[in-house]
């Protein structure tokens, strides 16, 4: 039996990578996943046949897939994106927050269009996607379950990129009202931090020079790779983590772990 055998799983920004990891890895263990993209259609019925691949591969029983195109940082989007996964299916089980992106500046020199930007995907778009997800959870019997896609900077501070720190701030706060609020009702509602992994929006991975540097100040020294986090994802998501509500799992080769304090300088 797979973890998430029949569960209909949407997942945000699933067009490329953790998101699209995540859409194949929920595929592996069973679940019909609803993979929502903005731009790159391309790139979303890439991941599609990929996870029609694996899953048939594995005669998992699931395997029913959908394409919705939708702005998180919209919510008539959010509202129509939901609409249509519940008219296809009927139910969804499981919402992933995925969608992301990120903006480097001096604070001092950001503009507040840029900073907006970042919130209003980041953060609003998680908000208005757990509204819809919560309500209809409320609206039918059966557990609901959210998992965000945060960051190690939920926790570290990260200079020039304020309007990213900020959101990831913001929804580890939202993570744990939100599970608080509703742990009596059979929702569960958790979060994954990762640090730097092998995804778009690190152009780095392609660079040797710019990897080794990065590599260099994470303690396992080495960059993580999305089905690494996906793997988190999962378990999350599946009935291994039935008691877990409002916690995050940092999955980041250490980061969080005050890597220059690696080597005494203090005392
Ligand atoms: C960012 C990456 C970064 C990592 C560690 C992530 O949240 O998206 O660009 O490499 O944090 O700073």
């Amino acid at each position: 039996m797979r973890r998430l055998e029949g569960k209909n799983v949407l997942i945000t920004g699933a067009s490329s990578g953790i998101g699209e990891a995540t859409a194949i890895k929920f595929g592996e263990e069973g679940a019909n996943v609803a993979i929502n993209y903005l731009h790159g259609e391309e790139d979303a019925q890439q991941v599609k046949k990929r996870l029609l691949t694996s899953c048939n591969a594995l005669e998992a029983s699931g395997c029913k897939t959908l394409l919705i195109q939708a702005d998180v940082s919209r919510p008539e989007e959010v509202e129509g994106m939901f609409m249509e996964v519940l008219e296809a299916w009927g139910s969804i089980d499981i919402l992933i927050n995925n969608a992301g992106i990120q903006k480097e500046s001096p604070s001092h020199t950001m503009s507040h269009d840029d900073f907006e930007k970042v919130i209003a995907v980041d953060l609003m778009g998680p908000y208005y996607c757990s509204m819809e997800a919560i309500r209809h959870f409320l609206s039918r019997d059966g557990e609901g379950i959210i998992i965000n896609n945060s960051s190690v900077h939920e926790l570290i501070p990260k200079p020039q990129f304020i309007s990213y720190s900020v959101a990831k701030g913001g929804l580890e706060n939202m993570t744990k009202t939100l599970a608080l609020e509703y742990a009596g009702r059979n929702i569960r509602i958790n979060s994954v931090a990762p640090g730097a992994i092998l995804t778009p929006i690190n152009p780095w991975k392609n660079d040797p020079d710019i990897k080794a540097k990065v590599e260099s100040h994470i303690p396992m020294k080495r960059a993580g790779r999305p089905e690494e986090v996906a793997a988190v994802f999962a378990f999350l998501a599946s009935k291994d983590a039935s008691y877990i509500t409002g916690q995050t799992i940092f999955v980041d080769g250490g980061l969080t772990l005050y890597p220059s304090f690696a080597e005494n300088w203090s005392s």
